[in-house]
């Protein structure tokens, strides 16, 4: 038996269904979804459920009328004035602590806003990785940071949170007035979803690949709802439900005539004003010499980080016999070369051009559309599931092995936007074989487009092969051999873990490439 939450009269949800899920709340401007969502805050702090609001407009500072919940940033309504220097520190004592905080950001330029999320959400990643516990994180307007066909570093770390943020205890509730401008792939992957009222065609075509209804059904019923009506989802169930009201004082609700009164508002405990207050003198502007100090300190770290990196490379190449180490510059050959470039030696060489022969064989074969023999099964496993922590100890890996990661990487990344999506695609549903209609499909691309313009580097590097199948061409990823061929070179000093985790590596790397819309 679970807690359950009282959101509306005609749903039955418990507490326990909320950790770690990502929930999206969408609708036009009007339609209840700030309601919706301070209900549903209301209900996680009557459980005392930690969370944190990203509060653009001001309008979350009410639920301080019954919840002691903590005002920060830079707006009417906060308590305490902070700045992107105490960001790291106000998360900390949110999650340790367990106080929920409302981020008013509402004062602040966009740059700082998204400066301030970065620092914020970064730090709550790292501490939720080793606290564990159930914690949520509210986003209003979305769309402005995790919008659809743009890549950000922020956009990567909320899209990583509500994707990924379940092992962890983290999750995430989307709240936009823009569906067809907020990260497909995110509000896809929403375990949860209150769909409010839209009107445009284009939030509507979003409302019907979420809902498995006719096109003409999706517009009838959507838009007939009222203030507070949605349509909810979580799994099988689609429910129309109506949103119960908001028990605390809603800054953003709609203005009328009435005389509006501000509520009597709730403070936190002193000890924990006091510890963001400590927080943000240690953080206060320092004098010129002390930034120029820091400054020097910075750059002599990174310059001794660089020293021992290549004095690890030396100790790689004379460990593993090399005449020559090739330290990376931005100019990288193709990857085909990649092998052949970073080593030449007695032993290397023969390894080299063996990978280089047999990368060669397998282009040529796809070139003249022939089936491809099946790859001999690497003694490690591709595997669907990528483990954060299995990629954290990626760190174990040797340096030299690590730059070669990152090298194949960023040769990737600049690659075509649409070659990138299909890489992506097959090394992220690896093992099947998709045809090329399905990954048009996938990719949103016209399927004679990718007949025409397939992508030949990663099939010519052997990343992904092509297969002739009764109904037509299919892909399917090939990295498992791609890594056992291209890492080949460092055996003895890896083994089939190593290669696995490089595996896994490249994998989570590889899919992040195809997220970019295509123009
Ligand atoms: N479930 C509801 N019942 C009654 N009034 C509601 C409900 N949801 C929203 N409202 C009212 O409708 C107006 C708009 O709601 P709001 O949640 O701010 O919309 P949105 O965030 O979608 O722009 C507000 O005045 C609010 O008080
Ligand atoms: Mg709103």
């Amino acid at each position: 038996m679970g807690t359950p939450l009282n959101i509306s009269n005609d749903l039955a949800l418990d507490l326990e269904q909320i950790i770690g899920q990502c929930i999206a709340i969408l609708g036009i401007r009007g339609s209840g979804k700030s309601n919706t969502a301070g209900v549903i805050f209301e209900e996680l702090l009557k459980h005392n459920y930690p969370l944190s609001i990203v509060d653009i407009d001001g309008e979350y500072f009410g639920l301080k009328e019954r919840y002691e919940v903590l005002v920060v940033g830079q707006g009417k309504g906060v308590e305490i004035e902070v700045d992107v220097d105490c960001a790291e520190e106000i998360a900390q004592v949110s999650i340790e602590k367990s106080v929920p905080v409302v981020l008013d950001l509402s004062g602040f330029l966009s740059e700082e806003r998204s400066e301030f999320l970065k620092a914020y959400l970064t730090a709550l990643w790292n501490l939720a990785g080793k606290l564990r516990r159930p914690y949520i994180i509210g986003i209003e307007e979305a769309h402005e940071f995790i919008p659809q066909g743009v890549r950000t570093k922020l956009k990567e770390l909320i899209s990583r949170i509500a994707l990924r943020g379940r092992k962890r205890g983290l999750g995430a509730i989307i709240i936009s007035q823009r569906s067809a401008k907020v990260e497909k792939d995110v509000l896809s992957q929403a375990g949860m979803l209150f769909l409010h009222r839209v009107v445009h065609e284009a939030d509507m075509r979003v409302y019907g690949e979420l809902l498995p209804w006719r096109k003409s059904e999706v517009k009838e019923i959507i838009t007939a709802l009222e203030t507070g009506d949605c349509v909810y989802i979580n799994g099988e169930t689609i429910l129309p439900i109506y949103v119960r009201e908001r028990e605390t004082f809603h800054a953003g609700f709609t203005p009328s005539l009435e005389v509006v009164v501000t509520p009597e508002l709730r403070q936190v405990n002193q000890s924990i004003i006091e510890a963001v207050e400590r927080a943000k003198v240690g953080k206060g502007k320092k004098s010129r010499i002390e930034e120029l100090r820091g400054r020097l300190e910075q750059l002599e770290a990174v310059l001794a980080e660089k020293d021992k990196t290549i004095a690890e490379l030396e100790e790689a190449a004379r460990t593993l016999g090399y005449i020559k180490v090739e330290i990376p510059s931005p100019s990288l050959p193709n990857m085909q070369d990649i092998s052949k470039a970073i080593v030449h030696s007695a032993e290397g060489g023969k390894v080299a051009s063996r990978a280089a022969r047999s990368m060669s064989s397998v282009s040529d074969s796809v070139a003249t559309r022939e089936p491809v023999a099946p790859v001999i099964e690497a003694p490690f496993d591709e595997g669907n599931v990528i483990d954060i922590d299995e990629l954290d100890s990626m760190n174990s890996l040797p340096q030299a092995v690590r730059r070669h990661i990152d090298r194949l990487v960023s040769r990737a990344a600049k690659k075509g936007i649409l070659d990138r999506r299909i890489l992506a695609f097959a090394v992220a549903h690896a093992p099947t074989s998709y045809s090329v209609r399905q990954i048009a499909a996938w990719t949103g691309c016209a399927q004679g487009v990718i007949e025409d313009d397939p992508p030949r580097d990663f099939l010519d590097v052997g990343l992904i092969v092509r297969e002739r199948r009764s109904d037509g061409l299919h892909y399917r990823s090939n990295l498992k051999a791609f890594v056992t061929r291209e890492f080949g070179i460092y055996k003895p000093d890896i083994g089939a873990r190593e290669l696995h985790l490089i595996a896994q590596c490249l994998r989570t790397r590889l899919a992040v490439l195809g997220s970019a819309v295509i123009r």
